[in-house]
């Protein structure tokens, strides 16, 4: 039998990266997916390497309306939801003297508050023995130039964690935090590196990653199933690091 047979699966930003190796991951386990990104595009496209199981939804995590569009659509076609990742998040990295209160709030915005609104909007929505995933980053445990609002984002999401997972301990929803390391994403492009300078980048991250090389999704997907199957039935509030051993150093 799989392991994710009959479970409902909300994945946010599982058109791309982390949530998508997410998405296929627990298709595969036998999961019907509801997979959120942001744009039109890249969500249709996500979609077409997948069959009727796998539901699209676009829309902006920040605008908290859309958690509630989203539910309503999740339960009319699903009925409930198993397992919600909050995965969905941005970085724009910057020293603190240059930081506006524009990136501040639109890093808050996506990272934190659309977490914080989207989990307590779907609980309601969740079978209980559930499972809640946060996405959050190594970089909340090791201090990284140009990340102080990013980690600070981050760090919110697991104290946000740890609440819940005592809040909804009497239906026995688990909530962790899964927290990656530098992965190979399109997020890297995001942030300005560029094919050509990936080489170079690829050389740095193996050195600096004790396990000598850079993050695949992959890596994030299979750890992603661990928290989401009963394998973890008895694991809650933890914050599971990804990262090849690279908070250690
Ligand atoms: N890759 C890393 O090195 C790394 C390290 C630590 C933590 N993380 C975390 O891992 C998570 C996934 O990142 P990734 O590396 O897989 O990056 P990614 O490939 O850029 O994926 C980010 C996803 O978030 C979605 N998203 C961003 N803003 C959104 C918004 N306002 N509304 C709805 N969806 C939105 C994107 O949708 P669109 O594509 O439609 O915009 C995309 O699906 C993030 O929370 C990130 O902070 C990544």
């Amino acid at each position: 039998m799989k392991r994710l047979s009959g479970k409902v699966a909300v994945v946010t930003g599982g058109n791309s990266g982390i949530g998508l190796a997410c998405v296929q991951a627990f298709a595969q386990e036998g999961a019907r997916v509801v997979l959120v990104g942001k744009r039109q595009e890249a969500v249709d496209a996500a979609l077409a390497e997948f069959g009727p199981d796998v539901m699209g939804f676009v829309g902006d995590v920040s605008d908290l309306a859309m958690h509630d569009r989203l539910l309503a659509e999740v339960k009319a076609r699903f009925g409930a939801i198993d397992i919600y990742m909050a995965n969905a998040g941005t970085a724009i990295l910057e020293p603190s003297a240059a930081v506006s209160v524009e990136t501040y709030e639109q890093q808050f915005a996506i990272n934190t508050r659309a977490v914080f609104f989207g989990v307590t909007k779907a609980l309601p929505f969740m079978r209980d023995g559930g499972s809640v995933i946060l996405t959050s980053s190594m970089a909340t445990d090791k201090v990284i130039d140009d990340h102080a609002v990013y980690a600070g984002t981050k760090a919110a999401i697991e104290a946000f964690a740890r609440a819940w997972a005592l809040e909804v301990k009497a239906r026995r929803i688990r909530v962790n935090v899964l927290s990656p390391g530098p992965v190979d994403t399109p997020i890297l492009a995001k942030l300005g590196i560029s094919e050509a300078a990936r080489p170079e980048f690829d050389k740095s991250m193996a050195a600096a990653i004790p396990l000598g090389r850079l993050g695949l999704p992959g890596d994030l997907a299979r750890a992603a199933l661990f928290l989401a199957s009963d394998e973890s039935v008895f694991v809650t509030g933890v914050n599971l690091k990804v990262d090849g051993g690279m908070a250690l150093t």
